[in-house]
């Protein structure tokens, strides 16, 4: 494989007459952890659901690992092996922490595995290799003590470190988090900075995140990519972006 682990070339997306992406040109190099930015609205999370297939692309390109993937269905995206976490928490409230974790470490979700992990019980050996998995990521990510509570239960923080754990059940080479810390006090904000730093060198992981809180992106990223009402603006180091002039003026006018 020659160039950027990931790229985007030139994606644009339209929900009927509004451009909500325009032209994004994205590369994350491997190993690197990249920001993506701008204000209410930009389409940031647009970006990321055309990447995973939640939405299809207008016209452009996303080429993973040397391999043209627009359009691909979010399952098959997954099993590439791009993961992701939601804006809006998506877990299964009534699961315990330690189920959702399964559900998502069966990569094509399936009914049936759903059934299993509700106690149907004819996957014997296939259901405690999940579980050893899902048990595995949880002591990582330090949410064990709670596997057996339901995940609705959970603090805020927590709910979001088990989205990071569900996508991580997906054995991701690219993990795309949606405001990772959205919601989070400062000391659950910095504990959290902590956990991924060490999840990108432990599990060698290329991370790509979305996040209005500039302390932590700013600490984070090697890169971040600037967009404003679809279109990019600016990419560069945190230092760059800081005083970037375009993004001052994006950010100073957010809220018209
Ligand atoms: N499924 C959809 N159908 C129609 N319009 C949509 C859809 N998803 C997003 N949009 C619109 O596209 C634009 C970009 O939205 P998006 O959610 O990508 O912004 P964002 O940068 O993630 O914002 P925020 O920081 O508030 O999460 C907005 O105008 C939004 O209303
Ligand atoms: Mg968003």
């Amino acid at each position: 494989m020659s160039g950027p682990l990931f790229q985007t070339q030139q994606l644009f997306v339209a929900f009927g007459g509004l451009s909500a992406l325009t032209g994004l040109d994205l590369e994350i190099e491997q190993g690197r952890i990249i920001g993506l930015i701008g204000p209410n609205g930009a389409g940031k999370t647009t970006a990321f659901n055309a990447i995973t297939g939640i939405v299809k692309p207008s016209a452009g390109r996303v080429i993973f690992r040397g391999e043209d993937i627009t359009g691909f269905r979010a399952p098959v995206i997954a099993r590439k092996g791009i993961a992701r976490t939601f804006q809006n928490i998506r877990l299964y409230g009534d699961l315990t922490v330690v189920e959702n974790v399964m559900v998502a470490g069966h990569s094509s979700v399936t009914y049936s595995i759903f059934e299993a992990v509700l106690g149907v019980g004819r996957f014997g050996a296939d259901e405690r290799r999940i579980r050893k998995k899902a048990e595995h990521l949880l002591s990582l990510i330090g949410l064990m003590e709670v596997a057996g509570e339901r995940a609705s239960a959970l603090p805020y923080g927590s709910q979001r470190k088990l989205e990071v754990a569900r996508a991580l059940a997906l054995d991701p080479i690219l993990l795309l988090l949606d405001e990772p810390v959205a919601g989070m006090n400062p000391s659950e904000t910095i504990e959290f900075r902590e956990l991924l730093l060490r999840l990108h060198s432990d599990l060698k992981l290329t991370i790509g995140l979305i996040e209005h809180d500039m302390g932590f992106v700013m600490s984070i990223c090697h890169k971040i990519k600037v967009i404003d009402h679809g279109i990019p603006i600016a990419w560069g180091t945190p230092h760059e972006i800081r005083h970037n002039e375009k993004v001052i003026a994006a950010y100073l006018g957010q809220g018209d």
